[in-house]
């Protein structure tokens, strides 16, 4: 079933909820892949009811990012969802998120969300926190569901629940995959067949350096020397960032003495894309 609009959606749960069920909420942008399917899957596994939100934020894209461009296919991710086990597919329209005259955002402030990819897209955490409240609020949630895929954004919204005492469960899924290594992302749509074969260094890299550190090697200067040389393997790859910062507090360090994370954004043409892996012991 597809809802468009806040009222009918909170009609539809307030009935579920008075017969006992439970929420699961996996908020997507669409264009469904694999990774989101898993999420859903696994939503489907531990609550009675699950929402998939299909909503493509403008609030967390910058300027001159890919908004217009971003692909949709409701069609095709409402069969797909559907399919993975959702009940309930929430497609609303800018102006019902967004109703004309909102002026009011939730940030999480500080270092969370000024390094990695708020560096180079100051605004995007709070339009993903804002949209996720926004989301929350309406569907009231026993558990949420995300991917490992934006660590960043997992950290982010792990704060956000926590500095504002939502009594929400946040549950994070790990990062689904290509054959070939390449994370899987809705944005892998746009590389040519070229860059597409060259997009395999991300993974390639990270896993180069998460072997060294299996090996020994601790410290961040070398290890993310070693993930920069290999991504500059590839002639179109252009490096936005490669770090290694704690994890999920996402301050730096020097040597990895807990649980780090390798994080990498590289540009092939106008396609930005991420991954990361845990460097850690546990
Ligand atoms: P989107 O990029 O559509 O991703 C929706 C969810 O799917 C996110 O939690 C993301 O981490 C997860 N995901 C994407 N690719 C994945 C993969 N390869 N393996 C596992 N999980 C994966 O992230 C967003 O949308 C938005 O920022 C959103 C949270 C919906 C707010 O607008």
């Amino acid at each position: 079933m597809i809802i468009e609009t806040v009222k009918e959606l909170r009609e539809y749960l307030a009935g579920q909820r008075a017969a006992g069920k439970t929420v699961g909420l996996v908020p997507t942008m669409g264009f469904l892949h694999e990774g989101h399917l898993s999420l859903i899957r696994e939503a489907k596994a531990e609550n009675d009811v699950v929402v998939v939100s299909d909503f493509v934020n403008p609030t967390q894209f910058g300027p001159n990012e890919d908004f217009e461009s971003y692909p949709r296919n409701i069609e095709r991710d409402t069969e797909l969802a559907l399919s993975a086990g959702a009940d309930v597919i929430f497609y609303p329209s800018v102006s019902e998120m967004y109703p004309p005259g909102s002026s009011t955002y939730v940030e999480v402030e500080g270092n969370i969300t000024r390094v990695l990819c708020g560096a180079s897209r100051p605004t995007h955490f709070r339009g993903v926190t804002t949209v996720v409240n926004k989301l929350f609020n309406i569907v009231e949630p026993n558990k949420a569901y995300f991917g490992q895929k934006d660590a960043q954004q997992v950290a982010v919204l792990t704060k956000m629940v926590k500095d504002l005492h939502m009594d929400i469960e946040l549950i994070i899924c790990p990062i689904v995959r290509e054959p070939d290594g390449l994370a899987m992302s809705s944005r892998n749509t746009y590389l040519s067949a070229e860059e597409r074969k060259q997009a395999v260094i991300l993974n390639q890299a990270l896993k180069k350096a998460k072997n060294a550190f299996a090996n020994g090697e601790k410290d961040v200067v070398k290890l993310t020397g070693i993930i920069t040389d290999k991504i500059n393997e590839m002639p179109l790859a252009v490096i936005d960032y490669v770090s290694i910062l704690d994890f999920p507090s996402l301050k730096p360090i020097i040597t990895i003495e807990k649980d780090a994370l390798g994080a990498v954004a590289v540009k092939f043409g106008k396609t930005r894309l991420i991954d990361n892996e845990i460097l850690g012991y546990s």
